[in-house]
Parts: structure tokens; C-alpha cells; sequence
């Protein structure tokens, strides 16, 4: 049976074929130590398991939940958008719960976009964009991410014929792959931009809480006029190593949360209520977890950022998300390089191509791997590659 265009149209997901030469070379009998996929290696902080424990005895959370969240979880990121960003939000109609924010990412392109449509995507980019505008029947168009522009889309180049056909723009920032930061500033020209070409702006802000060296990262909803062009996706997964949970949320423009509530009705059942409980926990609860996550992610930058630039990189520190984004030494491309390193010393890195073509040369360190298999990983790098050039 022949499947849908719109699936047959889909990349193959990136980390399936990273899994699959990982398998390749663990059945030859290689220790792999894999720094590809960004997951969270410490345990969800105690309080919030015990919270799940005890509301998942109470027979009223096992029934079905509602698609858009209990009104107590949305009146706990409310709150929490209120204390850490200083914006004000309805929790009845401008916060909707997600089975993880990705499971947004993916859905809010079906309540935009049409067959033939345009979204402004990112490139390098969290592949889930692009993967929700061709589910939808849409195009992506990317908007290269330049080391020489701060990895920020340079929204001057976009042709105009473009804009005016685009539905949707997404951005993220802290930045997944490139570790990148973005300040209100550009926030305030992405707000005027999609004004002029009346574009919804979804902003994942999934890493907005791992950040380093006192650096705070903002909400795009600060800017003022944000909510009445965007949203903002996010989640517990990073915040609170909670990536097997599966809860998140999206705030921001009340039509568009509505509209995503209203697909979900027709999708999906909601998040486990006993899920939303521990999330309202995490939420409210004890925040130096998040710190000492933080100094950990930190440690791990250093260490991996001091041996490559000891090797010929000249890399500085990124202030946000647990990701290194580096060149790939001279002769190799991406895809080479990363090879030559699971052939050479065993260890996986993600290509940056698997990110967008503007990801090409590059490669992605994760910081989600116990700092004692990081340091091996590192040994066996410096081991087998030596010194490089650029
Ligand atoms: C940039 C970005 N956005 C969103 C997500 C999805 O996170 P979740 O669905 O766990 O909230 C990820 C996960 O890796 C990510 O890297």
C-alpha cells in the first residue's frame, strides 16, 4: 500500500540513523559513548517523582484528562511566566498544555498552514519545524543560521514574495544546535517583522532555563505587541529532566492557543492528570535544581570546549542549552567527520547536516552524559585526532 504523499515527503528523523550506526558498531563489540541526542542523563528531582507517586493513587486522575490541561496547571505556568518573565498571561485562554512541547511544534503548523504555504524555518534547525510544515501540506523556507549574524535569521534578506506567502516563523533561542542567545532586540524586529506580514511567530523557548555565567535569558513575550503575533513553546523535559514525561505547554496569542486546543480536542486526550500534578510541583517546588543542573551543564561545557580548543579550535563558551556546535577541522565534512570519529575512537557526534544544509561543517556535542564517560570520550578524541587546522 502506497503511503501519503505528506509522509513519503518527510526526512528520514535524523536520530534514527544516528541509532542505527550506533547499533552497528555496539554488535561489533565497540563501547560506544554516544554524544549525540540532547537527554537529560541525571534523574528527575525527588520531589516532583513523589508528587507523580501520590496523585497517581488518586482514582479521579485516571480518567481522562481535558486535551488543553487542568485549569491548575495553566494557572501554574501562568504564575511561573508571571515571577520569572514578568508576563502577564490569562490561564483560561493564552495557555493550552502539550504532550511536550514538540508535540505543539508538530500540531501548529496544521492549524495554519494550507497546501502551498510557506513557513519561515530555521536553518540549522530542530528538524520538528520542518517536519510539521510538510505534514501539513506546506514548504519550508529556511532562513540560514550564520555564525557572522550571532546564528539570528537576518530577516532583511527574506524576499518579499516570501514573507507575504508565510503562514508561520519559527525560532529558538537559547538555540538548539548552535548553543546560540538571542536578547529583546531581536525579539522586538521579529515582532515588527510579522506585524508587516501578518506571520504567527512560535518561538521554542525549550532551553530558556539552561543557561550559564549569569546570563537570563528572556521570554519573547516580554516584547511588548508579542502576543498579539506569537506564541511561545515550552516545556519541563530540560528544566527539570523530565524528557520521558511528556508535558509541556504553549502560551501566548488567544486565537492561536484556541486553535491548538481545538485540533488537540480532535487528536489527543491531554496529559496524564497524575503528570500535570508533579508538573505544578515542579513548577512551584524548589528551584536549585535548576541551578545545580546548570553548574553540572556548565562543568561539562568547559571541559569539553578546553580540549577542543587545545586541538586547534578556537571556540568561546556558549551561554545557553547543553550543546557544543563546532566547525569540523579542515578536509573533513560533516558527515566524514563524524564517522572518522565512531570508526576511530568509538565515539558519535551529530552531524550538523542532519540540521539543514546550513548545518553542513559542522558537528553537535551533547552535554547529557555523565561527566566521567564525557572525559573518556574526550581522551579517545584527543587520542585519535591529534592536533587539527581549520
Ligand atoms: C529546540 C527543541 N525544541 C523542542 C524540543 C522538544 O522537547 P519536548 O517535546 O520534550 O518538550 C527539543 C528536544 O530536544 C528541542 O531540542
Amino acid at each position: 500500500m502506497l503511503e501519503a504523499t505528506r509522509v513519503r515527503n518527510l526526512p528520514p528523523y535524523l536520530f534514527a540513523r544516528i541509532e542505527r550506526l550506533i547499533a552497528e558498531k555496539k554488535e561489533a563489540g565497540v563501547d560506544v559513548i554516544s554524544l549525540g541526542i540532547g537527554d537529560p542523563d541525571t534523574p528527575t528531582p525527588k520531589h516532583i517523582i513523589e508528587e507523580l507517586y501520590l496523585a497517581a493513587q488518586n482514582p479521579e486522575n485516571h480518567q481522562y484528562p481535558s486535551s488543553v490541561g487542568m485549569l491548575s496547571y495553566r494557572q501554574a505556568v501562568a504564575a511561573w511566566y508571571a515571577r520569572r518573565f514578568g508576563v502577564q498571561l490569562d490561564p483560561k485562554t493564552e495557555v493550552v498544555s502539550l504532550l511536550g512541547s514538540k508535540e505543539g511544534i508538530a500540531h501548529i503548523s496544521w492549524c495554519y498552514v494550507d497546501p502551498g504555504d510557506l513557513v519561515l524555518v530555521p536553518d540549522p534547525g530542530y528538524p520538528v519545524y520542518e517536519g510539521g510544515t510538510i505534514l501539513a501540506g506546506g514548504a519550508a523556507y529556511k532562513m540560514p543560521l550564520k555564525p557572522e549574524n550571532g546564528f539570528l535569521p537576518d530577516l532583511d534578506s527574506i524576499p518579499e514574495e516570501v514573507a507575504r506567502k508565510a503562514k508561520l516563523m519559527f525560532i529558538n533561542y537559547p538555540n538548539n544546535p548552535t548553543g546560540a542567545v538571542a536578547d529583546l532586540g531581536f525579539f522586538e524586529k521579529v515582532v515588527h517583522f510579522a506585524k508587516k506580514y501578518e506571520i504567527l511567530v512560535c518561538h521554542d523557548a525549550a532551553y530558556s532555563e539552561i543557561t550559564f555565567d549569569g546570563y537570563i535569558a528572556p521570554s519573547f513575550l516580554e516584547v511588548k505587541g508579542a502576543k498579539d503575533v506569537g506564541i511561545e513553546f515550552h516545556s519541563l523535559s530540560k528544566t527539570y529532566n523530565m524528557t520521558g514525561w511528556r508535558i509541556g505547554w504553549a502560551v501566548g496569542n488567544a486565537k492561536a492557543i484556541d486553535a491548538l486546543g481545538r485540533l488537540k480536542s480532535n487528536i489527543d486526550s491531554g496529559v496524564f492528570q497524575a503528570i500535570q500534578y508533579a508538573g505544578i510541583k515542579a513548577l512551584e517546588g524548589p528551584q536549585d535544581v535548576v541551578k545545580e543542573l546548570c553548574d553540572l551543564y556548565a562543568q561539562r561545557r568547559d571541559l569539553v570546549i578546553e580540549t577542543l580548543n587545545k586541538l586547534g579550535w578556537n571556540l568561546s563558551k556558549p551561554k545557553g542549552t547543553f550543546y557544543i556546535w563546532a566547525p569540523v577541522p579542515k578536509g573533513f565534512t560533516s558527515a566524514s567527520f563524524a564517522e572518522y570519529l565512531i570508526e576511530k575512537a568509538g565515539v558519535v557526534i551529530t552531524p550538523g547536516n542532519g540540521y539543514g544544509t546550513n548545518g553542513e561543517g559542522y558537528f553537535r556535542i551533547s552535554l547529557t552524559i555523565p561527566t566521567s564517560r564525557l572525559k573518556e570520550a574526550l581522551q579517545r578524541i584527543e587520542q585519535h585526532l591529534g592536533k587539527v587546522e581549520f
